[in-house]
């Protein structure tokens, strides 16, 4: 059986984004792949959350994950910083990863010119932690989205070359997975581009009703088409991706009528799309509520992960140590 492997970070919440691009699709594939899922808190400290938030960062996401649908009878759902087999990779691959091909990492670019006065080393080898996260398991498949594929070729550069260096198949080349009906990108409601964290346009899995029908109705919009069957500009076409996601065909088919014999009122519109994410999200969100505050539920499950989690990790470490040439005295 492969294996599968996704971390998120331990910062703010899960939105809309997170759950249709990559959540539901995890939940589905649980019997069908050996899967890791786990909570990225080492690389959530390259922005400094500060110590009283930090526990709490990791409680949120790892309830929102148990809450989506993440069976910790089928999968191993693990904190990073449990396993520090990943540590411990991470400073044997730091051997073999160039200064150069790192800071030729977008992301990275990208972090150095937002924040000018934190650009840690912690920061540039953010993806050799990655590759470590994905190799300490031999995972072969990786699903991630466009911003993450570079660090997935990153991991597959170092794979390669430790096999190389060492003559030995220790790991496996990992591949972006795709799934059946390809990528959702889940946009924002804010006019162009994706719904994503930093863009300040989520709604989040958290979100109550009230918050979630606020956000709906704020959604930019235009001034209605003025001529049957016209083409849907950028931010009408949103609503309706957002509208295909969460509502039925025929709801979907209503107001794509409406739109094309120019009747459409985006007032009705928005109340409807409010309250079909509701449908999906706050039955989620009653769940990360009581499993939040179900510190005995979570401790189990984060014991359960941690042990599935480092038996995997410490058989290739052996090999790992192997290869390197380290020798019992
Ligand atoms: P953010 O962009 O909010 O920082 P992350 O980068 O933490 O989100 O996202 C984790 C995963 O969730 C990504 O690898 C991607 O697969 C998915 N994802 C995030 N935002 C979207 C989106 N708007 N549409 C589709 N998938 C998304
Ligand atoms: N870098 C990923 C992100 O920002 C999170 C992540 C860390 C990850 N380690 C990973 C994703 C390993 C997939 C595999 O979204």
């Amino acid at each position: 059986m492969d294996t599968v492997l996704s971390g998120i970070r331990s910062t703010g919440h899960l939105h809309l984004g997170n759950y249709f691009g990559a959540l539901r699709n995890f939940v589905r594939i649980q019997d069908s792949y050996r899967c890791f899922f786990f909570i990225a808190d080492l690389h959530s400290l390259t922005t400094h959350p500060h110590p009283s938030d930090f526990h709490a960062g990791v409680k949120t996401i790892l309830a929102e994950y148990l809450a989506a649908g993440l069976d910790p009878e089928k999968s191993a759902i693990y904190i990073q910083s449990d396993v520090p087999e990943i540590s411990e990779l991470y400073v044997l691959l730091n051997m073999l990863a160039y200064v150069g091909e790192l800071e030729r990492t977008v992301t990275f670019k990208e972090k150095v010119r937002q924040n000018p006065n934190n650009v840690n080393a912690g920061l540039l080898t953010y993806p050799v932690l990655m590759a470590s996260d994905i190799l300490v398991h031999r995972a072969q498949w990786v699903p991630v989205g466009k911003d993450q594929e570079q660090h997935l070729e990153l991991a597959r550069v170092f794979a390669r070359r430790f096999n190389n260096m060492y003559g030995a198949e220790v790991f496996p080349e990992p591949r972006n997975m795709t799934f059946p009906g390809g990528a959702v990108k889940v946009p924002g409601l804010d006019g162009t581009g994706k719904m994503g964290k930093s863009n300040g346009n989520g709604i989040y899995l958290y979100d109550d009703e009230k918050t979630i029908t606020k956000k709906v109705m704020k959604a930019v919009t235009d001034s209605g088409p003025t001529e049957p069957d016209s083409p849907m500009p950028e931010v009408i076409e949103n609503l309706f991706t957002l509208l295909k996601l969460v509502s039925t065909p025929d709801t979907v088919e209503y107001f794509t009528g409406k739109w094309n014999d120019c009747s459409i009122r985006y007032g009705d519109l928005k109340k409807q799309l409010a309250k079909d994410i509701c449908n999906v999200t706050l039955p989620i969100k009653e769940r990360i509520d009581a499993i939040y505050n179900d510190d005995a539920y979570l401790s189990k499950v984060v014991a359960s992960g941690r042990e599935r989690a480092r038996a995997s990790a410490a058989a290739t470490l052996a090999e790992v140590r192997k290869a390197v040439g380290f020798k019992p005295f």
